[in-house]
């Protein structure tokens, strides 16, 4: 393909608003075709366009409940996580917490990858589809999807990076704000505490981050679950009937909290979609065969993508072919994904880095920024600045610090970026995913990849470099796929 002309989309970039407090960016695809590949230089013209606070003439109202249901799958809406509820700070302070929360995340990932303890392996399998969506109302750059938990809705962060399902219960020692009423225990018929000498109550001991302790009456399993960045939440170990996408799963294990604090946003809790026994993924095997998907959605509102749990392709729409590349197994890092990066392009040019030698990179739903180790960073930057050099550079913001000043400009050539993975298998990061929008104003606009502080450490391919590509994670031929897939549109 390199050298052919091809046509490309451009991009219309703007900024919205939700509740007249909260200022947000959003990066929306126009279907226009402009697009100009010079020799080995790829490039994308993307328009940026006046940043809005909101955007109403492109973007259509979606049913945030829709569910389709295909043989052998169940299809759900994923959306961004973006309510909002109480104060709210500077858009700058804003976007700088967003920041730090998922730099404290990606400090306690490298923790538990470098310090894991578990020896032991859980290999299971479920499947169910669910839709995805931004979180970002509820102040996390996260994706949620709803799912049914006994008779009541609750809206929950998706996370390929833990395992333990759990959403906020009654009685509540502590609970932070949430959207939805409370799950109250009481009130359905279907609920079951798990008794502590179950061989449930276990697994939960082996899980990562968690431990599983009998309560003072020595029959309820207690979990604990710290994130790392100071989020944790703490609770009884529960059976419930849970509705994914329109399919019943009976007796599904879950983690009811009663002590939760953190940033979570106005969420429920979280889906844990990670590889060990506990994870929704081992428990619904049976229904979905070890299969899930996503397509991440772009825009932060109105706009949804779909968590597909099964492997029927005839559940994803407008897609290229999947390519399949290995899943590299670690015992000792249990509910993690991992893929070997064995090559990055910029613009068309192959970057060199000692980096690529060992390539084990971090595939994770709940990341946002995409973490590369130095020597691979260092050849990033310098080779975007290279052919970025037109623009004007801005300063640095947080964990970002490659930026440019592009309010004087209706539309920049932004090189393209292409991910390689083990198996010739290429991953076009949709353009949408290259720019972090600092100021609305355009004047400090910086790509959205940071650098690790060491080489030992383990890159991570964040959210934010994984919209509009469908990720299948096939967990019984060990394998992760990638098509491009449009699902920005709602
Ligand atoms: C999203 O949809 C809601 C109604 O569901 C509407 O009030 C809001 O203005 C829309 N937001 C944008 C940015 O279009
Ligand atoms: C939960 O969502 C489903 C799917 O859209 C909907 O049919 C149902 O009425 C909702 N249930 C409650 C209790 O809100
Ligand atoms: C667990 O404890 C209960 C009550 O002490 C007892 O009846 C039950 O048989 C025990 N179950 C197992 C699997 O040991
Ligand atoms: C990644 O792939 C390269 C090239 O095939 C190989 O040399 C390297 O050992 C692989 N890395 C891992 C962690 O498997
Ligand atoms: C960005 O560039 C514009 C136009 O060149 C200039 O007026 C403005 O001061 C710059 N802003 C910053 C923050 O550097």
């Amino acid at each position: 393909m390199a050298g052919a002309a091809t046509h490309l989309p451009s991009f219309l970039f703007s900024l919205m608003h939700h509740h007249h407090h909260l200022l947000l960016l959003s990066l929306l695809l126009i279907a226009t075709s402009v697009g100009i590949v010079h020799g080995l230089e790829e490039k994308k013209i993307v328009a940026l366009h006046q940043l809005l606070w909101e955007d109403k003439s492109t973007s259509r109202i979606s049913s945030p409940q829709r569910t389709r249901r295909e043989k052998g799958a169940t299809v759900m809406e994923i959306r961004h996580h973006s309510h909002y509820s109480g104060h709210i700070e500077s858009y700058n302070d804003y976007l700088k917490k967003l920041l730090v929360s998922d730099e404290a995340r990606v400090s306690s990932l490298q923790s538990q990858i470098s310090n894991a303890a578990s020896g032991e392996v859980y290999r299971d399998s479920l499947q169910a589809q669910i839709p995805l969506t931004s979180g970002a109302k509820l102040q996390t750059l996260n994706y949620i999807v709803t799912i049914g938990l006994g008779s009541k809705n609750m809206t929950v962060i998706v996370d390929t990076g833990s395992d333990l399902t759990w959403v906020q219960c009654k009685p509540c020692l502590y609970c932070y704000n949430q959207e939805d009423p409370l799950f109250d225990p009481s009130t359905s018929s279907y609920y079951q505490a798990i008794p502590c000498n179950s061989t449930t109550c276990d697994y939960l001991r082996a899980a990562s981050g968690s431990t599983g302790v009998c309560g003072s009456d020595r029959s309820s399993c207690n979990y604990a679950l710290s994130y790392g960045d100071g989020s944790s939440s703490r609770g009884v170990l529960s059976r419930e009937r849970i509705d994914l996408g329109g399919t019943t799963v009976e007796g599904f294990i879950f983690g009811c909290g009663q002590n939760n604090q953190g940033l979570f946003g106005g969420t429920s809790g979280l889906m844990g979609l990670g590889r060990t026994q506990l994870s929704l993924i081992s428990q619904t095997h049976d229904r979905f065969g070890g299969i899930f998907s996503y397509c991440l959605p772009t825009r932060l509102y109105n706009s949804s993508g779909s968590l597909v749990l099964g492997g029927d392709p005839s559940v994803y729409r407008n897609f290229t072919p999947i390519s399949y590349t290995r899943m590299i197994l670690d015992p000792q890092q249990a509910p993690f994904y991992f893929l070997n990066l064995t090559g990055v392009e910029v613009g068309g040019v192959a970057l060199q880095a000692s980096g690529f030698s060992n390539g084990k990179i971090l595939i994770d739903s709940g990341t946002v920024i995409t973490r590369l180790v130095p020597s691979v960073y260092k050849a990033l930057k310098s080779e975007f600045v290279r052919q970025f050099s037109s623009y004007p550079s801005a300063p640095g913001f947080s964990i970002l610090d490659t930026c440019f000043n592009l309010s004087s400009y209706e539309e920049v050539r932004v090189p393209k970026l292409r991910l390689e993975f083990e198996g010739g298998v290429e991953v076009n990061v949709d353009v949408t995913g290259i720019f972090y929008f600092v100021k609305k104003d355009a004047s400090q606009v910086c790509l959205a990849i940071a650098s690790l502080s060491y080489e030992d450490e383990v890159g991570i391919i964040g959210n934010y470099q994984q919209k509009n590509h469908r990720i299948v994670y096939d967990t019984v031929n060990l394998k992760v796929g990638f098509a491009e897939e449009t699902c920005s549109y709602s």
